[in-house]
């Protein structure tokens, strides 16, 4: 994008934040949230009682689970209508409009900072981490999960943008050393990756053992389980 070209964030649509949960209800969408939050969690070690901001909340997803764990969020977005739909599911977070690049927190607010496939579409990645940096508490933790440029899914998203439209046409797909490079300007980086079956849903019966291969890294068993830089959704921590 040239800094002429206006940006504009494809979630604004109201159509689409309403469709947006319903992949979830899906057996292949609920296998993946399941695989997700198994890693997300496992390096964001939420609390009881922590303070917890989720950048890109959209439809509040990861926010409202980190409520039900006894967290107090807070869930930042620029697209109101993906709040509209947040606001409507949940009471027990604190919504609000903000933009990741310059968000609307005090230094030092929050001890868990999360951002879950929000880098893709902002427009500076950069700037949206050097703010999370800023409002993280000292002792607290960035988490940052972002769409892998060198998984079957990323690929599969940027067939079918070419196809119809949809948000993904706008995205930007980080490879695993993009991604880790751009972390570490923040501290040093933990980080793994997620959903190793397909998007055409082949192996779901057998997806925890895939997953269990792919992130143990077995280059033996074939193409298909190429250690952690093929997962669909990168994952990294870094400490403050
Ligand atoms: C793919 S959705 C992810 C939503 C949520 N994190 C989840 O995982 O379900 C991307 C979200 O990032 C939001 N977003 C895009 N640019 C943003 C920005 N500059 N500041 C804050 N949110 C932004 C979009 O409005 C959208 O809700």
């Amino acid at each position: 994008m040239t800094d002429e070209q206006e940006y504009v964030n494809p979630f604004q649509a109201e159509e689409l934040a309403r469709g947006y949960d319903a992949f979830y209800e899906t057996p292949l969408g609920a296998t993946v949230d399941r695989l997700e939050k198994r890693l997300i969690y496992r390096l964001a070690r939420p609390r009881a009682g922590e303070t917890a901001l989720d950048v890109g909340t959209g439809t509040g997803h990861w926010a409202i689970d980190l409520a039900r764990k006894g967290l107090k969020v807070t869930g930042v977005d620029t697209s109101e209508a993906m709040l509209a739909v947040a606001r409507q599911k949940s009471a027990a977070v604190a919504w609000q409009r903000g933009d990741a690049q310059a968000l609307p927190f005090a230094d030092y607010s929050f001890q868990l900072v999360l951002a879950v496939t929000t880098l893709e579409f902002v427009r500076d990645p950069q700037v949206a981490l050097a703010e999370m940096a800023r409002v993280t508490a000292p002792g607290g933790r960035m988490v940052v999960a972002v769409l892998n440029a060198s998984s079957r899914w990323a690929h599969f998203y940027k067939a079918q943008a070419e196809k119809q439209e949809t948000p993904f046409a706008h995205a930007h797909f980080f490879v695993p050393d993009e991604f880790v490079v751009l972390l570490s300007r923040w501290g040093k980086p933990t980080w793994s990756s997620a959903v190793f079956i397909p998007p055409t849903g082949r192996g779901l019966a057998a997806a925890d053992i895939i997953e269990w291969l792919g992130q143990t890294g077995c280059h033996f068993v074939g193409p298909l389980f190429r250690c952690r830089h093929r997962g669909a959704l990168l994952v990294g921590r870094v400490d403050r």
